[in-house]
């Protein structure tokens, strides 16, 4: 049964029961709609609790069903008919009431809920706006300002914020429907409070509107949706609930319908599914409290902020005490900038640098379950640690190597325990980005892998994993789509246009541009390497840039040229005048067709890395550009963009 109803004297309690999430599906929809007419005609009912079995109330629409039209009955019809009930409804909250669940329960005469209850309306992260009267009852309930920050910002109250703005009429403690029961006890033979739709709010001084489009389309960055929901809620307080309805629901079917909301629905399922694959499913973690971190530059340092972050405990082992004091600086450095930042408060900090536990040499690694080696990219320098590790940790921790490029296999050869060791790729900056590939080889135990995937939920990232090739999954594409990046500028295209059109598709830089900012020297050190192997790797215009020193904005100027202090790029007559010799005649190509090229050739790579079982799915594909290498969000990732290509 997806809804249930049981009667306590004159007090029926609705449970709406849709595992996991009590999703409003169909079904749920069409039976709270019967039970809305049933209930009303019931002379021995006064009052209904309406609540969700499990963890939480309803975490919104069902996303699976937003592939396909819409079906009825609709549920702003729903929530119009329950609060339209002739008796009061009182909606029982714990958890969450996320989307249409806080719609649902806005259409309730009275909320109740416990203190920990999330409310959210979470819509714009998938691209749409509340449909179901959202942006038009809530400002009624908790005023106009509020409103905005819930419906336009993810703003989300817990339970006592929640009764501070009116949104919630009373806590209650567990166990929660008792206590809703005796709510609407006290409810009933009282008159009748206003509906939320039936409430006045106040309009608020023009620049409240003013200040919001601003905030909004600034933080949204081409998002539709942020500035469409407020637009909605702002046209409901302008023009009365009417027109506010109608514009809501139209653009909420219009969004709905977008390529930008089915990239959102596919991530959004492709994140979730990332975190439980199916063949660990039926396997325990091993636990892990305290993480050993072998190297504390860049990436080892990184590495550690995101293990405090998640509260685990860590020593990061370095070989000498001036190393160890640039480790602690480092990360000091990066705890100043999220303080700073308002990220982070000071008491925060303060802990933080407390847990971090430093250590000259291998002897503190005896103590933990978890050892993650991120020193140099060289296969010597890092045999060298893990052989050093293999003689003191304990025989059940888990050794992780970081490495982007060197085969897991080649690490862990001939060293004891192969089957605790497994690859962690982080990505920089490791305590932001949210990527952790995961790399076993083939000795890995699958606990041992559980561990990682388990890691990768604690420390708040998206795991994907990754067979063994050069460059892993990410840098493998990373590699093709730079590659025809220089291909589009040696056939004539010029190289600000091809980074113009990436940033116009969504990224934060063009190719050349992020070259730039990243360097260019460890991809053409890549290809020099592999020269000197004897393989046939032809010069690039990347190759000529580095040889002539030009190596990206640290040398003052790679594919552009820098002022000092200033991270704007300019065109460079000496950068063109170096490559000339591997460009032909200039050629004008749109914006589009330059999109197209590279998209091809990123899901191109994709394909063959599917092929060659690298991924296990397309969807972790796109979750590693996503998450990894600022493939724009709202574009879904080059498998799905290859998808739609493809139906069209
Ligand atoms: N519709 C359909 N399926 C949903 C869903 C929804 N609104 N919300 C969650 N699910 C599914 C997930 O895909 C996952 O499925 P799986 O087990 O097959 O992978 C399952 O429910 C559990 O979700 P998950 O996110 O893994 O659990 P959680 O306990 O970490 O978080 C929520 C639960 C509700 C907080 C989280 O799922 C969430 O934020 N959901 C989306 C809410 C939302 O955006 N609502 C507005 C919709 S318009």
């Amino acid at each position: 049964m997806t809804v249930n109803v049981e009667i306590d004297g004159e007090i029926a309690i609705v449970t709406i029961e849709n595992p996991p999430v009590n999703a409003l599906s169909g079904t749920v929809r069409q039976r709270l709609l019967a039970l809305a007419d049933a209930l009303d005609g019931d002379p021995n009912v006064r009052a209904v609790v309406l609540t969700g079995a499990g963890k939480l109330f309803v975490a919104g629409a069902d996303i699976a069903e937003f592939d396909r039209p819409p079906e009825p009955p609709f549920l702003p019809d729903v929530v119009a008919r329950i609060e339209a009930a002739a008796k009061p409804w009182i909606a029982a909250i714990r958890g969450a009431a996320l989307g249409g669940g806080l719609e649902l329960a806005l259409g309730c005469r009275f909320r109740v809920a416990t203190a920990s209850a999330r409310f959210a309306l979470p819509e714009i992260n998938l691209g749409i706006i509340p449909g179901a009267g959202g942006t038009q009852r809530l400002p009624r309930v908790v005023g106009v300002t509020e409103a905005i920050r819930i419906v336009a910002e993810n703003h989300s109250p817990d339970g006592r914020e929640a009764l501070r703005l009116g949104l919630v009429d009373t806590l209650v403690d567990e166990p929660l429907v008792p206590g809703a029961v005796a709510f609407a006890r006290a409810v009933v033979g009282q008159a009748l409070s206003p509906t939320s739709i039936e409430r006045v709010v106040p309009a608020p001084a023009a620049n409240v509107w003013t200040e919001a489009e601003a905030r909004i389309t600034a933080s949204a960055r081409g998002a539709a949706a942020p500035p469409q929901a407020l637009q909605a809620l702002k046209h409901g307080i302008e023009h009365g609930v009417e027109a506010g309805l109608a514009l809501e629901r139209s653009t909420f079917l219009a969004l709905r319908a977008t390529e930008e909301a089915a990239a959102l629905r596919h991530l959004f399922f492709a994140e979730r599914a990332a975190l439980r694959p199916a063949e660990l499913r039926a396997l325990s973690p091993r636990p892990i409290e305290t993480v050993g971190v072998v190297g504390g530059g860049t990436m080892g340092s990184g590495i550690a902020a995101a293990l405090l972050n998640a509260g685990l405990s860590i020593v990061l082992i370095e070989q000498d005490e001036a190393s160890v004091l640039r480790a602690r600086s480092t990360l000091a450095g990066l705890f100043e900038s999220s303080r700073r930042r308002g990220l982070m408060s000071d008491e925060v900090a303060s802990e933080w640098m407390a847990r971090l536990e430093t250590s000259i040499g291998y002897g503190a690694a005896e103590r933990c379950d978890l050892v993650i080696e991120a020193v140099f990219e060289d296969l010597a320098v890092k045999r060298s640690v893990f052989a050093e590790l293999g003689r003191v940790c304990r025989p059940d921790a888990i050794h992780a190597t970081n490495t982007s490029y060197i085969d897991p296999r080649l690490i862990a050869d001939g060293l004891p325990g192969p089957e605790r060791f497994l690859g962690l790729h982080f990505f920089s900056p490791a305590q932001v980005m949210k990527l952790l590939e995961i790399v076993p080889t083939p000795d890995t135990a699958l606990d041992v892998l559980a561990t990682g995937y388990d890691l990768a939920r604690r420390l708040g990232k998206v795991p994907v994993r990754s067979g063994i090739c050069d460059g892993f999954i990410g840098n493998r594409i990373l590699r093709s789509y730079r590659t025809e990046a220089e291909a589009l500028v040696c056939g004539g295209v010029d190289i600000a246009a091809v980074d113009a059109a990436m940033r116009a598709f969504g990224f934060a830089m063009g190719p050349f541009e992020m070259q730039d900012m990243a360097g260019l020297d460890i991809a053409y050190l890549y290809r020099e390497a592999a020269r000197a192997r004897g393989m046939p790797v032809p010069d690039m215009p990347g190759d000529l840039l580095v040889r002539a020193g030009r190596k990206g904005q640290k040398t003052g100027g790679g594919w552009y040229d820098y002022a000092a202090d200033d991270r704007r790029p300019k065109t460079s007559m000496d950068a063109q005048r170096i490559i000339a010799p591997l460009v032909g005649a200039k050629k004008e190509m749109a914006g589009e067709a330059i999109v197209s090229r590279l998209m091809a050739t990123m899901a191109e790579e994709g394909h063959a890395i599917l092929a060659e079982g690298i991924a296990l799915g397309a969807a972790d594909i796109d979750l590693v550009e996503v998450h990894g290498y600022g493939f724009p969000r709202k574009r879904g990732g080059p498998m799905f963009q290859a998808g739609r290509l493809g139906k069209t």
